[in-house]
């Protein structure tokens, strides 16, 4: 059974958000995988980097997405989002700092949180961006 698993709850209905979504889910369970096979202290930190990085460039994507639509939830989102990823740097430091650490709590942090996120504030999110280019399709009918 995966980590992180996937269902249809987790649909934002929004595809760019719902596909990068899935792909950290991916990552999340790679990530276990790897842990739990034993990987070495180096291949983990290598790996958490890696899921860290693209974490935080999925947040830089969706920040662009509320700023190219103009929605007014940037500073909230983005503060959110700082949050998170201090957090999670700190986890990580901890984790790199501690050469028997098995990583879950790593996992566990990011699970939780992303999950909590995901259906708070980017499920929000989703809503009007879908709403503000449904507008958009309406007046490119009426134009
Ligand atoms: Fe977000
Ligand atoms: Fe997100």
């Amino acid at each position: 059974m995966p980590f992180a698993e996937w269902n249809d709850n987790l649909r934002l209905g929004h595809e760019r958000i719902d596909r990068a979504h899935r792909e950290i889910f991916a990552l999340l369970n790679g990530m276990h995988e790897m842990l739990q096979g034993g990987c070495t202290h180096q291949e983990g930190i290598k790996a958490l980097i890696y899921l860290t990085n693209h974490i935080g460039e999925h947040m830089g994507d969706e920040e662009r997405m509320i700023e190219d639509a103009g929605l007014d939830c940037l500073v909230a989102h983005r503060r959110e989002h700082a949050a998170m990823l201090a957090e999670l740097e700190s986890v990580v430091e901890r984790y790199i700092a501690h050469e028997d650490s098995d990583g879950a709590e790593v996992l566990e942090f990011l699970a939780d949180w992303y999950g909590k996120h995901l259906a708070g504030a980017d499920r929000t999110l989703a809503q009007a961006l879908l709403a503000r280019e449904n507008a958009g399709d309406l007046v490119g009918v009426t134009d």
